[in-house]
């Protein structure tokens, strides 16, 4: 087969040109040309059809969903099975970008064999095309044992909210040389290890690009400034689909929580007020047939 099968229920942009699957090579491409990546989180078919529509270039199943979508109060609890359902459904929802899925904490580090068979599932069950993982104190080593066992795996350093409590809280990482350097021996040890690709989160633009001289592999920041490869932001993030100010990396693009809040509000006022549904929004029937309905229901 010369490209992974596409599903055909993904309804395309209007007018939008069929793309050919987001494939690794393509990526080391980008950065070799200098082409910026465009990555965004998505959990559930419907925005995995919006990033799908949007045109970007890889998706990621982010734990992030275990608090977005599944309003847990950080990514810790979220377990490998909520993750399987929601990167299936992203999955369902798509046909070009490249998929990723986060291996949730507790799902890898125990050994080098429960992180293979935990990605197996994301591969084999959800159709995810890589997973991701978090920098942590084994998390080299499990990630060149996916390598070798043939899965594509991105790293993440930096700001690593599985670890959040031991890293100090949420909050930027590399603020002093001693952890700059951390988060440079973090990323060259999982860019050795095989990572196709590395997140750096909430580090300070002048380390990031520091660290661009070192990085071989395309580099997707969040919060890491502007010298990386790409730029991964959450969607309900820049989309304002959730309550309270988010961190000083996230630029909105829309406001739907409101949207959607006065959408309600207004379905609801109709339905109070009688105004909802209208007969446009009914259904007929042959006078003849329900003539016969009526007189054979007695
Ligand atoms: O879980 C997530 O959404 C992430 C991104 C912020 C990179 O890891």
């Amino acid at each position: 087969m010369s490209a992974a099968p596409v599903p055909t229920n993904v309804p395309a942009a209007a007018g939008a040109i069929a793309r050919l699957p987001v494939s690794l090579p393509q990526l080391a491409e980008k950065k070799r040309l200098g082409e910026p990546i465009v990555m965004v989180t998505a959990y559930d078919y419907p925005s995995a059809v919006v990033a799908e529509q949007a045109g970007v270039d890889v998706v990621l199943v982010g734990d992030s969903g275990a608090m977005t979508v599944l309003g847990y109060s950080s990514t810790v609890p979220v377990s490998i099975e909520e993750m399987l359902m929601l990167a299936s459904a992203a999955r369902r929802g798509l046909r070009t970008p490249l998929l990723v899925a986060d291996l949730p904490f507790g799902s890898f580090e125990a050994s080098d064999q429960q992180a293979i068979e935990t990605a197996r599932r994301f591969i084999k069950e959800a159709g995810c095309d890589a997973v991701k993982i978090e920098a942590n104190g084994v998390a080299v080593e499990r990630a060149r044992a996916l390598v070798n066992a043939g899965i594509p795996v991105m790293g993440h350093v930096g700001l690593t909210p599985q670890t959040a409590t031991a890293l100090g809280g949420y909050r930027a990482q590399g603020r002093t040389a001693q952890r700059a350097l951390d988060v440079a021996r973090d990323a060259i040890a999982l860019q050795e290890a095989g990572c196709f690709s590395i997140v750096f989160e909430a580090i300070p633009a002048p380390v990031a690009t520091v660290l661009m001289e070192r990085m071989e592999v395309p580099i997707i920041g969040i919060g890491a400034g502007a010298s990386t490869d790409g730029q991964v932001l959450v969607f309900h993030d820049l989309l304002g689909i959730r309550d309270g100010v988010g961190a000083r990396f996230v630029k909105r693009y829309a406001d739907i929580q409101d949207e959607m809040v006065a959408g309600v509000r207004a379905y609801a006022e109709d339905v109070r007020t009688q105004r909802y549904p209208e007969a446009d929004h009914t259904y007929s029937i042959d006078p003849v047939e329900f003539e016969r309905f009526r007189s054979e229901l007695g």
